[in-house]
């Protein structure tokens, strides 16, 4: 099963619907459907009334991010794991690059998974290289802290997903060569399986991702699907990338 999940960061209003009811009838109509899964993780704002809509159907609502403690306390805009599966939250993205640099540290998306597990929302967690880390040839060893300072394997990997998103990559329009990625992700997989043995999680590559990019990625087939930022928010350009992914 492949995922394609859009990101729209800090975009939508009420209306925004519109955009995932034309991507929800052309999933419906479309032959490959049965191969992939479509979800997308709106403002918190709209949560509650897109899950509310989409819930019989095949778009999953999840979450940007959650706070690191559980139910409720007294941390002002704070927004718990329990308080978003309770209206309606399928998943949450743990980690992105967004918030690493906002503050959340490995400690914080620790409990950040642990809660969201807990509350039963399945996790996307985030991981990947700044500019600087690639250029000094770290790379593989930033990621492999990022993964084992905040999983561990008693952590239920079947509700996990990993998603590698390049930092450099993210809304520049550059993208890693087809063998550069193929490396990283081979590698995560490798320390995935190293601390969780079996059940290894699913991982996505995100970054730049469009019509375009993704003819590139098709036949790397240790992706298992794409965090898509910039190009979630047009039904069109969304639709061009499962159409492309799958020609
Ligand atoms: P992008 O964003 O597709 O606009 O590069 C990806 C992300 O930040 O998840």
């Amino acid at each position: 099963m492949k995922y394609f999940i859009g990101n729209w960061k800090m975009f939508g209003v009420p209306k925004s619907i519109n955009i995932l009811k034309k991507i929800n009838d052309f999933y419906k109509k479309d032959v490959n459907r049965n191969k992939y899964k479509v979800i997308i993780t709106p403002p918190y704002t709209l949560i509650e009334n897109y899950s509310k809509y989409f819930k019989n159907k095949k778009i999953f609502v999840g979450s940007q991010n959650c706070y690191q403690k559980d139910q409720f306390s007294s941390n002002t805009a704070a927004v718990s794991s329990y308080m978003l599966k309770k209206v309606g939250a399928k998943f949450t993205l743990i980690g992105h690059s967004d918030n690493r640099s906002e503050g959340d540290t490995d400690k914080m998306l620790k409990d950040k998974v642990k809660f969201a597990l807990k509350n039963n929302l399945k996790v996307v967690f985030c991981i990947g290289e700044n500019h600087k880390e690639k250029k000094n040839g770290s790379t593989l060893n930033v990621l492999k802290k990022q993964l084992i300072n905040v999983l561990n394997k008693k952590l239920d990997s079947k509700d996990i997903v990993i998603a590698y998103e390049p930092i450099w990559s993210i809304g520049t329009g550059k993208i890693p060569t087809s063998q550069e990625l193929k490396k990283t992700i081979v590698h995560i997989k490798k320390e995935l399986h190293k601390i969780f043995k079996k059940n290894v999680p699913a991982v996505l590559y995100g970054g730049s991702v469009d019509g375009n990019s993704v003819k590139s990625f098709k036949d790397l087939k240790e992706i298992d699907g794409f965090l898509i930022g910039g190009a979630s928010k047009s039904s069109k350009k969304f639709i061009d990338i499962i159409k492309n992914y799958y020609r």
